[in-house]
């Protein structure tokens, strides 16, 4: 093959991928479910992690303008899927207290060491970044976070009381 030809079928196939569209859909939000009523964060703990979790983990995703590339739509999509397999902050009520607390526990740690944010993810993403004061806050806060300081669990596990 000459190389125009290889040149012509490689611009050829990446036209013809961008046929496969990623589902940029969020499932509806109940605002009773998410991260903010059930722990109570304050507010520079809440504001941190949404610019920081909440694109991967919660159900408020939102895509930037590189999603509507194909191949780099489906590596996004398959991020999100997978980070919300792990953690979603949009349905944090559905777990039993003693769950809610352990999955904090895991969220602290993923951040005291430096995992998450995902690198590919603050290279493009520079509002997301932590410094080591805003990583050693959001840690402590997620660690000594217990469900019966805000009332969780306190009636029914899993439920969260209304007041
Ligand atoms: C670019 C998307 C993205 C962002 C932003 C992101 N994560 Fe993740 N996260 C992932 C993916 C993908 C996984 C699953 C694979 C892995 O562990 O690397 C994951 C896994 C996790 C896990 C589970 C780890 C385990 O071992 O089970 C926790 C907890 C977590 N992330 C917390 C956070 C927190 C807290 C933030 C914000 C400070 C955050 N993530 C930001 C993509 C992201």
């Amino acid at each position: 093959m000459t190389r125009k030809r290889i040149l012509l079928i490689s611009a050829a196939a990446l036209l013809l991928i961008q046929l496969i569209r990623i589902d940029k859909s969020n499932p509806p939000v109940d605002p009773k479910l998410d991260f903010k009523a059930v722990a109570k964060p304050p507010a520079e703990v809440l504001s941190l992690i949404r610019e920081a979790c909440y694109n991967c983990h919660s159900d408020e995703t939102q895509y930037p303008w590189y999603s509507n590339v194909a191949p780099v739509s489906w590596l996004l999509k398959y991020h999100v899927n997978e980070a919300k397999e792990h953690f979603n902050f949009s349905t944090l009520g559905v777990l039993n207290s003693e769950d809610l607390k352990w999955a904090l526990g895991t969220a602290a740690k993923e951040i005291r060491e430096g995992e998450m944010p995902l690198n590919s993810y603050t290279w493009m993403h520079p509002e997301a970044r932590l410094t080591s004061a805003q990583r050693a806050l959001l840690a402590h806060w997620l660690d000594s976070f217990t469900p019966l300081s805000t009332g969780y669990g306190a009636i029914n596990p899993g439920q969260i009381i209304s007041i």
